[in-house]
């Protein structure tokens, strides 16, 4: 089968290539999806460039995209609640990675079935990007109806679901945009939209309940400006917290050091007697099956910047890696 893959750390310009590989097995608790689309995000072009070398090192060649519709082909021993010819969608463990190919394993409890009123392209917009908005909004900030939440980059892959769930869940939703942006996110329901190229967010909001930090730098540390006493701050690209480092289990050296590069943070957040932390999405196959039924009761709109041709994967990532992306970009396959 054809797969795009990861030859060695570089760009994508460089360190990428179509290659012949073996079709993957199933193992007794994983399923095997011939992919339909595919969807891509930042973490790809990251891991691809080396940001993450010093925590983990990939072995190349190795597949790249961890987003996936399609059909199954293939269940595990273990398996009894897929069947082969089911339509599903994944977002795959970091084992398994290469959805952008033709076929692509995934554990049986990451994976969900496709409604028929989504696309494929659609389902695919949905696992990585829409568990990242569950899991900081739901699970880690345990945001309510009535609270105030920021949310940063409300047009891109993550934000554009977070807006969306956050507004299902009855917040009130202030966002940052650029002018281009700024009516996709009016449509999305958002309360206020603030357009980072005319104002300053930070004049524009203040004694929020929730910041979602999708930015990291600054933004991180400014985030405990704009909260309430008692407010909560969680990243997806800010420092990496004590929590965090733990569940990684990171050594003591990369700890400490991180423990300093966070210091500035665990000040400010001491001050205000708020929470902060910064979190990894992980797959799972239960949370996809609630952000499923949000899409197929019209709580959420998949917001989808374009879709290219599996033979144009690497223009695909081009294009991401340029940040300016409103919504997901996808791969048809
Ligand atoms: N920790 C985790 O588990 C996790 C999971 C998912 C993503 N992430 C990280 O989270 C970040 C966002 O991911 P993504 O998939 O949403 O990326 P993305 O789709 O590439 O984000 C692009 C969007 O960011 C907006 N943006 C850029 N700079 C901005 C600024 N200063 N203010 C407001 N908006 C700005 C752009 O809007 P304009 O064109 O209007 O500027 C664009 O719509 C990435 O760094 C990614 O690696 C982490």
């Amino acid at each position: 089968m054809k797969a795009l893959m990861m030859t060695k750390y570089g760009s994508i310009s460089t360190s990428l290539a179509f290659q012949s590989v073996a079709m993957p097995k199933a193992s007794a608790n994983q399923v095997v999806i011939r992919v339909c689309a595919s969807s891509i995000n930042p973490i790809d072009y990251k891991i691809l460039r080396g940001d993450f070398k010093a925590l983990s090192k990939v072995q190349f060649p190795q597949g790249i995209g961890r987003d996936v519709s399609g059909v199954v082909v293939e269940v595990g021993k273990q398996v009894h609640h897929f069947k082969v010819g089911d339509a599903v969608l994944s977002r795959i463990d970091e084992s398994l990675v290469g959805t952008i190919a033709d076929y692509v394993a995934s554990e049986s409890h990451h994976t969900t079935l496709k409604p028929e009123q989504l696309t494929h392209e659609e389902a695919a917009s949905i696992p990585l990007a829409g568990l990242t908005a569950l899991q900081a909004l739901v699970t880690t900030a345990n945001l309510k109806a009535g609270e105030k939440v920021l949310i940063h980059a409300g047009s891109g892959g993550v934000g554009s679901i977070a807006v969306q769930l956050a507004k299902s869940i009855g917040a009130f939703v202030a966002t940052t945009t650029s002018t281009a942006n700024a009516e996709l996110l009016t449509k999305l329901g958002a309360d206020q939209v603030i357009d980072y190229k005319q104002e300053n967010y930070l004049e524009q909001v203040s004694d929020f309940d929730v910041v979602f930090d999708t930015l990291g730098g600054d933004y991180t540390l400014d985030a405990f400006k704009v909260i309430k006493k008692g407010g909560k701050v969680v990243s997806i690209s800010g420092e990496v917290d004590d929590i965090l480092a733990q569940d990684l289990g990171l050594n003591l050296i990369i700890r400490t050091i991180l423990k300093l590069k966070a210091r500035k943070i665990v000040k400010a957040a001491a001050k205000k007697q708020a929470m902060y932390r910064m979190i990894l999405m992980s797959p799972n196959g239960v949370q996809l099956a609630e952000l499923v039924d949000l899409y197929v009761n019209k709580k959420i709109k998949p917001v989808i910047d374009s879709v290219y041709p599996f033979t144009k994967s690497i223009e695909a990532l081009e294009h991401l890696l340029k940040g300016r992306a409103k919504g997901k970009i996808l791969i048809k396959h």
